[in-house]
């Protein structure tokens, strides 16, 4: 087998310590890399006791069979399978949990994290008192490595809406390699969102009381086998961690994100009513296809887009769809009843338009949150 040699020179070491250190790693399609991060950990930690984590969202690539073959000797090597899930954060978020090591390491799967300076990050939070130690690419000498300029550029940016946004001073927020002090995390950990790509940012936003940060520098090393998974969804969902972590302390960005769905769908029924006067149909027809139309297509906008975590899929859409028409439909009762009322107390019309669309669309939100797509 190929792991053979991996076994023979590291079986008999870090097991036998009390356990020190975790470091947890997120793997989708690595198997490339992790005999290799596996060597690494060996070599850099020998003389702690400490193990390595693995949370693998069922690679297709095998990943975990191979993590579970090496674990069979290395009884520090372990792997947590998650099926039917996906997502950088919430896979480190339950590799910690997963663990019950004192400290704990985050770091990438695919080698670009320099396993080298682990010792310094461990020490950081285990001897000078450091809440969270953090591999930093951009000071005292870190670099992000052979990254071409557009990506470059990009992260630049992106690090420095992180810092805005969060108001940290951190030089690297957006740093998925640091050693967190189990306490710490657990501190965060109720507010944690769990989103995207960027557990750290999500860290250091989510904790109560300011975190004593300790920084090292590395050079983001080059992806040698398999490939990235930073794409289109991955910006989307780093935006959303943003704004959850930002004007989501006021109010939920889900909200947002149904009243933005809900204004396409005036844009949607306008078009549909257009269109069928055009074709000759009466008004009343025409408007009832709008409204028809008008809310299917908010449903399925919301549960692409709103609902994207508790999507309906299957058969499960018509009885979603149904509910959706009857909240629906209950809530334009309420817009027209909360307006005609308002429309009595106060004789600006749109004052009394406004009434009811605001008592409607929190009617929609609040029970379609709760029956359409309940948890
Ligand atoms: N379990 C799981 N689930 N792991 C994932 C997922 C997922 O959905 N997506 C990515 N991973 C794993 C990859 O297998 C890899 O081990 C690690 O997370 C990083 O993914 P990459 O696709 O290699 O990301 P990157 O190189 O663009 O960016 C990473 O490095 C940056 C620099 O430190 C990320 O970790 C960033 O958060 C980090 O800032
Ligand atoms: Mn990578």
């Amino acid at each position: 087998m190929r792991h053979e040699r991996l076994t023979a020179d590291f079986a008999d070491a870090a097991s036998a310590l009390p356990l020190e250190v975790a470091v947890v790693v997120p793997t989708l399609n690595e198997v490339g890399n992790v005999e290799a991060l596996i060597a690494n950990l060996s070599l850099v930690l020998a003389g702690r006791g400490w193990e390595v984590v693995f949370v693998d969202d069922n690679s297709s690539d095998g990943t975990s069979g191979l993590i579970r073959s090496i674990g069979r000797d290395l009884r520090h090597v372990r792997v947590v399978e998650r099926v039917g899930r996906r997502g950088l954060s919430s896979a480190v978020i339950e590799g910690i949990l997963a663990t019950a090591a004192p400290t704990v390491v985050v770091m990438d799967g695919d080698l670009q994290h320099d396993a080298g300076i682990l010792p310094q990050l461990i020490d950081a939070v285990t001897l000078d008192g450091a809440d969270i130690a953090i591999g930093t690419r951009y000071n005292q000498g870190g670099t992000v490595g052979d990254w071409d300029a557009g990506r470059a550029r990009m992260s630049r940016l992106a690090t420095r809406l992180g810092q805005v946004a969060l108001g940290t001073n951190v030089s690297d927020p957006m740093s998925g390699f640091f050693a967190v002090d189990r306490t710490a995390f657990e501190r965060s950990l109720p507010k944690l969102s769990g989103i995207g790509f960027k557990i750290l940012l999500d860290l250091l936003a989510s904790s109560p009381t300011t975190l004593r940060v300790a920084e090292v520098p590395y050079s983001f090393g080059k992806r040698v086998a398999g490939e990235s998974k930073l794409g289109a969804r991955v910006l989307a969902e780093y935006a959303e961690l943003i704004a959850e972590k930002s004007i989501g302390r006021f109010v939920p960005v889900r909200m947002f994100k149904f009243l933005f769905v809900g204004g396409l769908g005036v844009f949607v029924h306008l078009g549909v009513l257009t269109t069928a006067l055009h074709a000759g149909y009466s008004f009343l027809a025409a408007q009832t296809a709008a409204v028809m139309i008008a809310i299917a297509s908010n449903f399925f906008l919301n549960n692409s887009f709103t609902y994207a975590d508790r999507k309906l899929r299957g058969w499960k859409v018509i009885p979603g769809l149904a509910s959706f028409y009857a909240i629906s439909a209950a809530g334009a009762v309420a817009n027209i009843g909360i307006g005609n009322w308002m429309a009595g107390q106060d004789e600006r019309w749109w004052v009394a338009g406004m009434a009811g669309v605001i008592v409607g669309a929190v009617w929609n939100f609040a029970m379609s949150g709760s029956v359409t797509w309940r948890k």
